[in-house]
């Protein structure tokens, strides 16, 4: 088993700069360490060049840096595309939620159903027309569904990535209008905050991979920290209270690492600059161990 590490540092698909460091801030957390002794080889294939473009505010379009997010996103997939060729597990490292979009763009070629975890606190599932802010990392899954602007629903040369039954999005407890219609409109299924409060997260993902297992062949993980509550993971640039715990993540990682099902993953939001001395890119690798194996005993 081989696991190979992408850093998406970017940081333009929100305002908020300081999320381009979280694949530093999780490398300082110790990810390569953490996640050695669970794979046979572990290869940190360093950060996709992102460098310092110029950030022109394009008021018109209502879609923030959309060149930009859209040429980053294709040299992610490209790199992720390769990983999966090469017969290794792809684990990516954000970056804003719009980093999705390149990750997803290289993964889900190389299956015919792939499941998407979406554990977030956000649907991302908004387009120019229904976003509140152009913010792209607000728009990820609608343009996985082949739902927003040409130059982000094209990225990998092909479209749409995924099918709105393959997604099951967890932790959801800020969802816009236009998100709440698309996700009716689409039937998409989603465990609010108040089904996991309901139900206990042990039944939510029982069912999310009995869900999955029977009509996937391949399951991404992405995983957005502010899905967690903001007292466990605080350094987020959207933080909404009421969410997922600590110990309710790692029982779902744990849950997921025994089903055998995710087949790509990425962490996404860790922004050190809004942290509690990196309390939060600690979580994320922390996550990571249980994601893959780890055990307490
Ligand atoms: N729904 C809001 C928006 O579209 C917030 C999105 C937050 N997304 C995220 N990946 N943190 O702007
Ligand atoms: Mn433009
Ligand atoms: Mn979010
Ligand atoms: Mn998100």
């Amino acid at each position: 088993k081989k696991l190979s590490i992408i850093g998406m540092p970017m940081d333009l698909g929100q305002m908020r700069r300081g999320v381009d460091m979280g694949p530093s801030a999780i490398r300082y957390a110790g990810v390569n360490e953490r996640l050695k002794n669970l794979f046979d080889e572990v290869h940190d294939l360093g950060d996709i060049a992102i460098g310092r473009p110029e950030v022109a505010i394009d008021a018109e379009s209502n879609l923030r840096n959309l060149d930009l997010v859209a040429e980053k996103s294709q040299l992610l997939a490209n790199q992720v595309d390769q990983v999966v060729q090469e017969g290794a597990f792809p684990l990516v490292l954000g970056g804003d939620h719009s980093i999705a979009i390149g990750t997803l763009a290289g993964v889900a070629k190389h299956y015919k159903n792939l499941g998407v975890i979406w554990y977030d606190a956000h649907g991302d599932l908004n387009t120019a027309e229904t976003s509140p802010s152009g913010n792209i990392h607000g728009m990820p899954l609608a343009v996985s569904l082949g739902i927003g602007h040409p130059l982000l629903t094209e990225v990998g040369g092909y479209n749409p990535k995924i099918k709105a039954e393959n997604i099951v999005i967890i932790g959801a407890r800020a969802l816009d209008d236009g998100e709440k219609e698309l996700i009716k409109e689409k039937g998409i299924k989603v465990y609010t905050m108040h089904e996991i409060d309901r139900l206990g997260m042990t039944k939510v993902m029982e069912d999310t991979i009995a869900y999955l297992k029977e009509k996937t062949d391949g399951v991404h993980l992405s995983l957005d920290l502010d899905g967690l509550d903001p007292h466990d993971a605080p350094g987020v640039g959207t933080p909404v209270n009421g969410g997922i715990s600590y110990r309710e993540s790692h029982l779902a990682m744990e849950m997921l690492a025994e089903s055998g099902i995710v087949t790509s993953a990425e962490f996404v939001e860790v922004n050190p600059i809004l942290d509690d001395k990196n309390r939060t890119a600690s979580v994320a690798v922390a996550l990571m161990g249980s994601l893959f194996g780890e055990k307490l005993l």
